[in-house]
């Protein structure tokens, strides 16, 4: 049989990946497909760019819409990024009646409603295991291992290099800086990093998972975004005498009240595996009536582990290519007329645990005072430390509370600022206990 060919956009880490895992395995690949698969034709913004692959025997073009009106390609392999370019090209390739192949989350999280339904009507593919996780196969463990289960919620470190610089920070004391650059030279952050430091990668990420565990479309613009640029060491040393490492985690759980859908730095006891989930490395819990909690881990980010992703994707649309569009596994998990309207909640709705840092004038009455705001607005203390302040004249009291909702907790830090013993800001990180119950 002829081997199916794929048009591949975008040549840098995760294009230049998949063509390395495409060669390097190529017979194992067409032993598992069925067929063989091989790119025939690529795009790249400069085609005279040194590449980390070899692009001998495919034709290259710097303009992407080539590729994707080329007839003899059957997969689109989006690997450009960004959500303008990359929906034109991907709806284009829809409709020219192309399976699409992506790592783009941010495309997915943003108009992800409209390509499916646009590859519904057209009856053709749309993969993204890469966008979620890097090399880890969440999307396939959801959307089909874990059919079986009313999901309750699922939590995970899922952006490779915000992980990758606290865990150098926290180990090696370098500063946030460098190890950013340094995640840069790498190839695991974003064209834009903030997208990764300051939470929106991973919200993207966040809000796909929601999707495929809870059957609901997606809204990535109702997701709770918090990065990781304000987390101190003072912080991250307080945590850890107090048992705890904090962890920039997406949380996703199903309430009476509707879905959390909340990106931010978290503590977690020690105890738990994802705890010690370090590095590049990413980890997602998930939590299922039938099966309890399961655990996924694995490289976040970089060239051949994302491409892993993106090579299986290829192989399961190779594999289904002849079969009847009706009776494939649904984009989004659920069928699509059967995704409901369970409402995303805001975050003053959330119900999380919470580690507070008071700085306040060393005096007597100061603590009470604090622990009454806290008392009065229904907030139940789990333990407290109070330490030596710089300042004779002052200390620093850290709280760890039991669960309570995010709107009496605001409350309460209102009350809690205007007392005039309190110096600054009350640093207030969330707390998750991620229990298996
Ligand atoms: P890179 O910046 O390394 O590569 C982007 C590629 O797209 C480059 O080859 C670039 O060409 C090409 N490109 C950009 N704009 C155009 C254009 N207008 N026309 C033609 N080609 C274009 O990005 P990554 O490989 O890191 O990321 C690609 C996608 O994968 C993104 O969506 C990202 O979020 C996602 N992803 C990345 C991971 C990673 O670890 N890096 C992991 C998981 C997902 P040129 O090389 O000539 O500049
Ligand atoms: N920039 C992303 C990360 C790439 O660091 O996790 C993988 O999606």
């Amino acid at each position: 049989m002829e081997p199916v060919k794929v048009g591949l956009i975008g040549l840098g880490t995760v294009g230049g990946g998949t063509v390395n895992v495409l060669q390097h395995n190529a017979k194992e690949i067409s032993r598992r497909a069925g067929r063989g698969i091989v790119i025939s034709h690529a795009a790249a913004r400069d085609i005279n760019k040194p590449r980390i692959c070899q692009t001998d025997g495919i034709k290259l073009t710097e303009d992407p819409l080539e590729v994707v009106a080329d007839p003899d390609v059957s997969i689109i392999v989006e690997l450009i990024g960004g959500d303008t370019l990359a929906r034109e090209l991907v709806l284009k390739a829809i409709a020219n009646g192309k399976h699409v192949v992506t790592a783009n989350k941010a495309l997915i999280a943003k108009h992800g409603n409209e390509i499916f339904s646009a590859a519904q009507k057209q009856g053709v593919m749309v993969a993204f295991e890469a966008a979620v996780a890097g090399g880890i196969p969440i999307i396939k463990a959801i959307r089909e291992g874990l059919a079986g289960n009313h999901i309750e919620w699922l939590a995970g470190i899922i952006n490779g290099t915000g992980n990758f610089i606290l865990t150098e920070m926290r180990d090696k004391q370098r500063d946030f800086d460098s190890v950013l650059a340094e995640a840069q030279r790498l190839g695991y952050a974003e064209a834009d990093p903030t997208f990764d430091v300051e939470g929106i990668d991973a919200a993207h990420k966040l809000t796909i998972l929601a999707s495929i565990a809870f059957g609901v479309p997606l809204q990535f613009e109702k997701a709770y975004t918090e990065g990781i640029s304000k987390i101190t060491r003072e912080d991250v040393d307080y945590a850890s005498e107090l048992g705890f490492t904090i962890k920039h985690l997406g949380v996703s759980r199903r309430t009476d009240k509707g879905i959390e859908l909340r990106v931010h730095p978290t503590l977690i006891s020690k105890r738990r595996l994802i705890a010690n989930v370090d590095g590049v490395m990413n980890a997602v819990l998930v939590k299922g009536d039938a099966v309890g909690a399961t655990l996924y881990y694995g490289a976040g980010a970089g060239a051949e582990p994302t491409a892993s992703a993106v090579v299986g994707d290829i192989v399961d649309v190779v594999r289904v290519l002849t079969s009847d569009p009706e009776n494939r596994v649904p984009h989004l998990a659920f069928q699509p007329d059967s995704l409901s309207d369970t409402p995303i909640l805001a975050i003053d709705e959330i119900e999380t645990a919470y580690y507070l840092r008071i700085t306040a004038s060393d005096q007597a009455g100061v603590l009470a005072n604090i622990t009454t705001i806290l008392a009065n607005n229904g907030i139940s203390i789990d333990s407290m430390l109070q330490k030596e302040h710089s300042s004779e004249d002052k200390a620093t009291i850290i709280i760890i509370t039991h669960t309570t909702i995010e709107k009496n907790m605001n409350t309460a830090l209102e009350k809690i600022h205007a007392l005039d013993v309190i110096d600054g800001d009350v640093v207030r990180i969330r707390l998750e206990h991620l229990d298996a119950e």
